[in-house]
């Protein structure tokens, strides 16, 4: 995977080249994964560069350290200045992915990280385009469960979390498919490994709930406020797996993958094969929002000219 990194990333306060944001291989973080991120996009649309939800991103960043007492050294205002002078900085005019992180530096082997633990923060871009293919990508329901809040917090953006993702998908591309599809310890549907899951049966949108070990994402946020604003109905529950190759339409919702539909569920075609109604509704609609060609959204916008 070509990563065409910006030429100045935001280390600890600082603007400095990429290859002066150094840690030592000691680092607490390599060994345990005790980092925290986030993954955030920003939109040119050949006036400005827009970053989505850039509040929303950083509030998410703050929580999910709390739930590991690691400490984030900077406010919120200093981590959104750190993303608009980054952005600056490398005079980004293209869309990009931003990727905010802190995580534990020099901490021994130690695993009672505390809030002493000394931490680091930085934050990198690159230009970015899809993720995935937008006229409908296929996915398998992985062998691999999503963990549960019983084993870590599912609400923690934390580094270590993600080796169930890494699993996920090695395990779904190695079988020939795009994506794959996480059920939660019960057997319910949850995610993929980083996008939240929507369905539509019958004109009605439905998401599983939190409670089936999902990220409270913020384009799963953004799609459940739009389907109300839509006058759509919307049900965030339980959802099973059988419900899964019954839907119309299935679609998936994250900051990278934006909105992607689902057209294939291991051998069983979604919606013909074909991009569901509902689904290119949601995937217009949000292309104008984050291009802020929807002024009834412009508030979800952080401009950096
Ligand atoms: C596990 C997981 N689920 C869902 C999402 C989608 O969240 P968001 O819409 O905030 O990007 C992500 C991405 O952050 C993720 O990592």
């Amino acid at each position: 995977m070509k990563f065409p990194l910006s030429k100045y990333i935001w280390f600890d306060g600082k603007l400095v080249p990429v290859n002066m944001a150094k840690v030592p291989v000691t680092t607490h973080a390599i060994h345990y994964g005790t980092s925290i991120f986030e993954g955030i996009r920003a939109y040119w649309n050949s006036k400005n560069l827009h970053v989505f939800r850039l509040k929303d991103h950083i509030k998410r960043f703050r929580n999910s350290g709390k739930f590991y007492n690691i400490k984030l050294n900077f406010s919120d205002k200093q981590i959104e200045n750190a993303v608009i002078d980054l952005c600056k900085k490398n005079k980004i005019k293209k869309s990009c992915y931003i990727r905010p992180f802190y995580f534990v530096g020099q901490y021994g082997i130690n695993f009672h990280v505390t809030q002493k633990a000394p931490t680091h923060t930085a934050v990198f871009a690159f230009p970015f385009g899809d993720l995935f293919n937008k006229n409908g990508i296929t996915a398998t329901i992985s062998k691999w469960r999503k963990f549960s809040d019983m084993s870590t917090p599912t609400q923690a953006k934390m580094g270590g979390n993600y080796l169930n993702s890494i699993l996920a998908t090695q395990d779904a591309k190695q079988k020939g498919f795009d994506e794959a599809i996480l059920l939660d310890q019960s057997g319910n549907v949850s995610e993929a490994p980083g996008e939240n899951i929507f369905l539509v049966k019958n004109n009605e949108l439905i998401t599983p709930s939190l409670s089936s070990s999902a990220l409270d994402g913020i384009t799963r946020r953004s799609v459940i406020t739009l389907a109300n604003d839509l006058n759509l109905k919307i049900r965030e529950r339980k959802v099973s797996k059988k419900e899964l190759k019954l839907a119309d339409e299935i679609f998936l919702s994250g900051t990278a993958a934006e909105i992607t539909p689902i057209i294939k569920i291991d051998k069983k075609k979604i919606c013909s094969g074909k991009v569901g109604n509902i689904t290119k509704l949601f995937m217009d609609t949000y292309s104008d929002i984050v291009m802020n060609k929807n002024e009834n959204y412009s508030h979800w916008l952080t401009t950096v000219y």
